[in-house]
């Protein structure tokens, strides 16, 4: 295992990512953590990069006893000041903020010593990297060698001669950094010497004994599935370990996409043979949203409907499962446990080291559901990145277009209809969203955009159609390139592609009688509208 340190960059999640790209088990802990509240013995340590200063009073710093555990130790832009800064060196604000790329020169040691050299070892004589960072290092702590540098970073890259310490100030783990995956490698694999055991085949058999052991041998789980891929990951997961006392729940709650709970329901149900209600809730969503425009409150609306419809429907499963468990029949058991479908990127949400950073949107749907169940909770994909999740879906049978599903967000077409959400904006936005899917699929394009979706303008155009003069709504595309959806790029489709989407769309949806492409990247802007 590498432990992963945290002191509030917005790349450390990328960090512990890379390692597990290696198949090396990364965990990623704040780095006020102290050492002996760490439960296993990490082969290496990295130090994430950071908003602050080490010298600023209240900058975070690391339990200082690391230094002294012979474990190997990276220490990754503020990562390097902070070793540095605790053995000897010393940082000083740059003259002007370095932002952006940079090359790095790869300079041999002359230590006499091959591990000095190991890190940068066989990644070229320049690199192109990085750089994000406001100070830097003026002075190398006793015992350190430079092993790269730039033109205005003279210590870009730093070990020390007899020690497994290493520091670099640019950021490997971004993908700008053209080697940088490659130099994690090397400092978890030939430096730490990190077995590559991280695999999803590895992973389902013990995630499957592990689920049977917390579950016993009865005890029935529920679950809410949506159709996305980790609902539909974590279901089939709890259904090869416990078969049919795992029971799914779908709501729909009136803003999914055409036909989605249909599709779900013949997917999960019919073939991959998991136990699973729909419930159509679409009536009641619809009335308590009738006429809110204001985005967080439809977030709210739509969140807490969810956890009233999931409760009423998983209170009869439990009164059904607790009738059967009185006439002896079945010796399934009552319901315990409730699925959710935690990714890692929320565990790391919730333990990283907090900078100052401010809500821009609530994300979050189901977080409310588990305070008035009397259930304990189950997260079998909690240590798991997105991508991990496809891997383990397709090892589970799951259908390969839905394993490379665009994410969909839980309030689903409510944040996409900009004004009143209606029956008739609905089926609007549905049709609309269906013709761009499926351009998109058959242009080949769909596995090259990480989201792609259409927004329902609640402004009328001028258009004419035949003789006749048209008022009526615009439809706005989305489609964006991201890595993890904290930044993302505009996809820049063929243009054929925008004018067969645009024409099919003005044509076949009633009521729309133009298509614009939105240009914006995050930020400034977001992904979704609202
Ligand atoms: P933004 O708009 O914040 O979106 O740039 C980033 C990613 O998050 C998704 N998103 C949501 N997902 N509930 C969700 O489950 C939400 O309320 C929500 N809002 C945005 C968005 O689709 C994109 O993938």
């Amino acid at each position: 295992t590498i432990l992963i340190l945290d002191f509030g960059s917005q790349y450390s999640h990328l960090i512990t990512r890379r390692c597990r790209e290696h198949n090396v088990y990364a965990e990623l802990m704040p780095c006020t953590t102290k050492l002996r509240d760490i439960k296993f013995k990490p082969k290496g340590i990295i130090l994430s990069g950071s908003p602050y200063s080490v010298y600023d009073k209240d900058s975070p710093h690391v339990d200082p006893a690391v230094f002294d555990l012979g474990i190997p130790i990276l220490g990754i832009c503020y990562g390097l000041q902070e070793i540095a800064w605790n053995l000897g060196g010393k940082v000083s604000p740059c003259d002007h903020r370095e932002y952006g790329f940079a090359q790095v020169q790869v300079k041999k040691s002359e230590a006499g010593n091959a591990s000095v050299d190991a890190l940068l070892e066989g990644l070229g004589d320049e690199m192109q990297v990085w750089m994000s960072h406001g100070d830097q290092l003026s002075e190398l702590p006793p015992n350190f060698h430079i092993i790269g540098y730039t033109q205005s970073a003279p210590y870009a890259a730093i070990a020390h001669d007899t020690k497994p310490l290493y520091g670099i100030q640019f950021h490997p783990e971004v993908t700008h950094s053209l080697r940088g995956k490659e130099l994690i490698g090397r400092f978890i694999l030939n430096i730490c010497a990190c077995r590559r055991n991280w695999t999803m085949e590895e992973f389902i058999g013990k995630e499957i004994t592990r689920i049977r052991e917390i579950c016993g041998p009865k005890g029935r789980v529920i679950g809410a599935v949506s159709g996305g891929v980790d609902s539909t990951v974590a279901a089939k997961l709890m259904h090869e370990a416990i078969g049919d006392r795992f029971h799914a729940i779908m709501v729909d709650n009136g803003v999914l996409r055409l036909n989605e709970a249909q599709q779900v329901y013949e997917m999960l149900n019919k073939d991959l043979g998991v136990n699973l209600t729909v419930v159509d809730a679409s009536d009641l969503f619809l009335s308590r949203l009738e006429g809110v425009e204001d985005p967080e409150q439809k977030r709210k609306i739509i969140g807490n409907t969810f956890i009233h419809v999931f409760e009423a429907e998983a209170a009869k499963i439990e009164a059904a499962a607790d009738a059967e468990e009185a006439m002896g029949a079945a010796a399934k058991g009552r319901v315990e446990w409730l699925l959710q479908g935690t990714l890692y990127p929320d565990v790391i949400e919730s333990i990283s080291f907090k900078g100052p950073s401010a809500t821009i949107k609530t994300h979050h749907n189901v977080g409310g559901l588990l305070k008035d169940m009397k259930l304990k909770l189950i997260e079998p994909l909690r240590e798991l990145f997105k991508d991990e999740v496809r891997a383990l879906g397709r090892l589970l049978s799951i259908p390969a277009p839905l394993v490379q599903r665009h994410p969909f967000p839980g309030p689903g077409l409510a944040i996409r209809i900009l004004g009143p959400v209606t029956r008739d904006q609905v089926k609007i936005l549905q049709h609309a969203d269906s013709i761009y899917i499926e351009e998109i699929r058959k242009a080949e394009l769909y596995d090259q955009i990480s989201q792609a979706f259409t927004v329902l303008l609640p402004v009328k155009a001028v258009g004419v159609m035949g003789d006749a003069r048209t008022y009526e709504q615009v439809i706005a595309l989305r489609a964006v390139q991201s890595e993890d959806f904290m930044t993302a790029d505009w996809f820049v489709f063929p243009p054929e592609v925008l004018r067969r989407i645009s024409s099919r769309i003005t044509n076949e949806v009633a009521g729309i009688n133009r298509v614009t492409y939105d240009i914006s990247s995050k930020p400034p802007a977001t992904v979704e509208w609202l």
